[in-house]
């Protein structure tokens, strides 16, 4: 399927539904502590999103083929865990790093981001691996704008990321959404200059590079969704849904919360 233009009307939608998904990680974040376990940020986030906000959390039952229901309403991923990770009985300990990735569906449009967590006192290690993959997602949304390509996203991606010595995760990536979770185009964390689906007004797609600070290799887990670093090394990850304006781009997902900008 070609990338979706969105219409004005379309794209009013989606900044709701993205600030709304923005909003989500706001509350959570005072309640990312010590002792708390990952289901219990589960429970917060979707009350939050059903009773406060009248959002519905995507995850919930989200069963894309080759997959069982997702059984949950956010991914929690911490330490060696890339991605998809299940919220659970585990609670957070000091020097976790946690993302939470929150999805909500607002009026039949998604809004879909990610920030990193730290608990406690977090190592110098685990604190760099998220700074630099904070600076990687950026250094890809400034590459969007009208004329560019998504290899230009990718390349500049990879190229922060691997000069700092850590590597990128290849078989997920960014994409296209609107009333959709996952549409068209794919968004490489990697790639070439130049080369790639031209970037035209009125799209909208997510960067969320997953940054390993070993190998890239992943495996998945039992449950069918975690997925962890095969060498157990570390990874981060950042999301934000970016919208392809006449004059650049729009970060949709930014909040009051949101960390600035490198
Ligand atoms: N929010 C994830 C993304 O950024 C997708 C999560 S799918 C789930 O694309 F089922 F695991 F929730
Ligand atoms: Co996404
Ligand atoms: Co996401």
């Amino acid at each position: 399927m070609p990338t979706s233009i969105k219409t004005p009307e379309e794209i009013q939608s989606m900044r709701t539904a993205c600030y709304l998904a923005a909003k989500v990680l706001d509350f959570i974040e005072p309640h990312v502590k010590v002792g708390i376990t990952t289901g219990e940020l589960d429970r917060l986030c979707h009350d939050y999103m059903v009773n406060v906000q009248h959002t519905i959390p995507a995850p919930l039952h989200y069963c894309p083929p080759g997959h069982t229901p997702y059984p949950s309403s956010i991914c929690t991923s911490v330490n060696h865990q890339v991605c998809h990770g299940i919220p659970g009985s585990r609670a957070l300990k000091n020097g976790d790093i946690v993302n939470i990735d929150i999805t909500v569906i607002k009026d039949g449009f998604h809004g879909d981001t990610s920030r990193m967590f730290q608990v406690g006192e977090v190592g110098k290690q685990a604190q760099r691996l998220c700074a630099v993959t904070y600076e990687a997602m950026w250094l890809g949304i400034r590459e969007v704008r009208p004329g560019n390509r998504l290899g230009d996203i990718g390349h500049a991606i990879q190229a922060f990321a691997e000069n700092a010595g850590y590597s990128i995760v290849r078989e997920f990536c960014g994409h296209g959404i609107g009333r959709n979770f996952h549409e068209d185009p794919q968004v490489l964390h990697y790639g070439r200059k130049g080369t790639g689906t031209l970037l035209q007004t009125g799209m909208i797609f997510t960067i969320e590079p997953m940054i390993n600070a070993g190998r890239r290799d992943i495996r998945q887990l039992a449950d069918g969704w975690t997925i962890v670093t095969a060498d157990h090394s570390l990874s981060a990850q950042w999301e934000h849904t970016i919208l392809v304006t006449d004059d650049g781009y729009e970060v949709l997902t930014l909040s009051e919360g949101a960390p600035p900008p490198p």
